[in-house]
């Protein structure tokens, strides 16, 4: 097998690929040969080291663990405890409750970290699933049935944003997103109803409130995003700065009590409701918003790519077409 290391943290990414044989497989785990990988904010701070607080986890000195975590492939061999998985399966899932190490031709996973691809999902699209979709799906149960007329997305046109637009859009929802660059003609065509750029009038500077406002990267302090909230409205942020995140941690409890909003931040549970996201995501027609599939070699330049932001969806790695199973 040939699988992604990091020799050291650092920018650009300092992947080198290395090949050995597979390892044994233990009773409890299953071989999987890699279709596609999906690159995650993740493995942008795994190879760069930042924010250093996220070093305790990755090594102090050099990065300890493989990049990559969001992956789709072939069962190819299952250990002997093994009973919902046979050899033949298309499989997907999120490997950070396990042993990283998706940028590779070959995985070992445990049972909790894969899922069955249902045959009408395509190899590259489920790989781009695992994270996105259940950011989208989890934040959506914050909801508890919540019904919301008008939402706003910040950060709309990324993975998590178009699937969350397609996701909420029915008749007498207006969604408003804020993005940037070529993003906002395709949130456009998408249908959002009023779309900002982020670089000219960011979520701060809107005078509108929302009964649901969904974000990818919160860069501002609780007070903003309550001001943004219609009565009773609610505010979910899947990710951003720490020290913001940090602030809507502490603030939060005061916030609903002095105005009934809430504001929520969701810590993504790997793989939990996969299968129902995807139900939903082959029931509504959904689709992912992919940027590549780049070739398996060329992991490095598709990690500069979603680091230095010049992405737009999912990042994929192509390391196995379906004909090479
Ligand atoms: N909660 C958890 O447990 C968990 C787990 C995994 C990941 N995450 C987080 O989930 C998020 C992933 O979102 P994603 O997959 O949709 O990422 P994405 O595809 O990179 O999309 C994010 C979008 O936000 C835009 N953006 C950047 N700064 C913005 C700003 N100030 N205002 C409005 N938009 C802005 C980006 O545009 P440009 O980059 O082009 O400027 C990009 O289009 C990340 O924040 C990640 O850290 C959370």
């Amino acid at each position: 097998m040939k699988f992604f290391v990091l020799k050291a943290y650092g920018e650009p990414p300092q992947l080198e690929i290395k090949e050995s044989s597979i390892p044994d497989l233990s009773e409890d785990d299953i071989l999987v040969k890699v279709s596609y990988s999906a690159v995650n904010d993740y493995d942008w701070s795994l190879s760069t080291g930042k924010p250093l607080l996220y070093r305790l986890l990755f090594g102090l000195l050099k990065p300890k663990l493989r990049p990559g975590m969001e992956i789709s492939g072939v069962v190819k061999q299952i250990g002997t405890k093994i009973q919902n998985f046979h050899v033949g399966d298309r499989v997907f899932g999120d490997l950070s409750e396990d042993r990283f190490g998706g940028f590779a031709t070959h995985v070992l996973a445990k049972e909790k970290s894969l899922r069955k691809i249902p045959d009408e999902l395509a190899l590259d699209e489920a790989a781009s699933l695992p994270h996105a979709g259940l950011l989208v799906h989890q934040s959506i149960e914050l909801l508890n049935n919540k019904q919301c007329k008008k939402i706003l997305i910040n950060g709309a046109g990324g993975g998590v944003g178009t699937l969350a637009f397609q996701l909420l859009k029915k008749e007498g929802v207006r969604i408003d997103g804020i993005d940037t660059g070529e993003k906002l003609s395709d949130m456009d065509k998408l249908g959002y109803e009023k779309v900002y750029d982020y670089k000219v009038k960011d979520l701060q500077k809107l005078d509108e409130q929302y009964d649901f406002i969904l974000d990818t990267k919160s860069k501002f302090w609780p007070w903003h995003y309550s001001s943004k909230l219609a009565k009773n409205g609610i505010f979910v942020t899947v990710g951003g700065d720490l020290p913001q995140l940090a602030a809507l941690l502490i603030f939060k409890g005061l916030i609903k009590k002095l105005s009934q909003k809430e504001l929520k931040i969701l810590g993504l549970k790997a793989n939990r409701g996969l299968e129902d996201f995807v139900k939903l995501y082959l029931k509504k027609s959904m689709k992912s918003r992919i940027d590549g599939p780049y070739p398996f070699d060329e992991a490095a330049n598709a990690l500069s790519r979603f680091g230095q932001g010049l992405h737009s969806g999912k990042v994929l790695l192509k390391i196995a077409s379906e004909s090479e199973h």
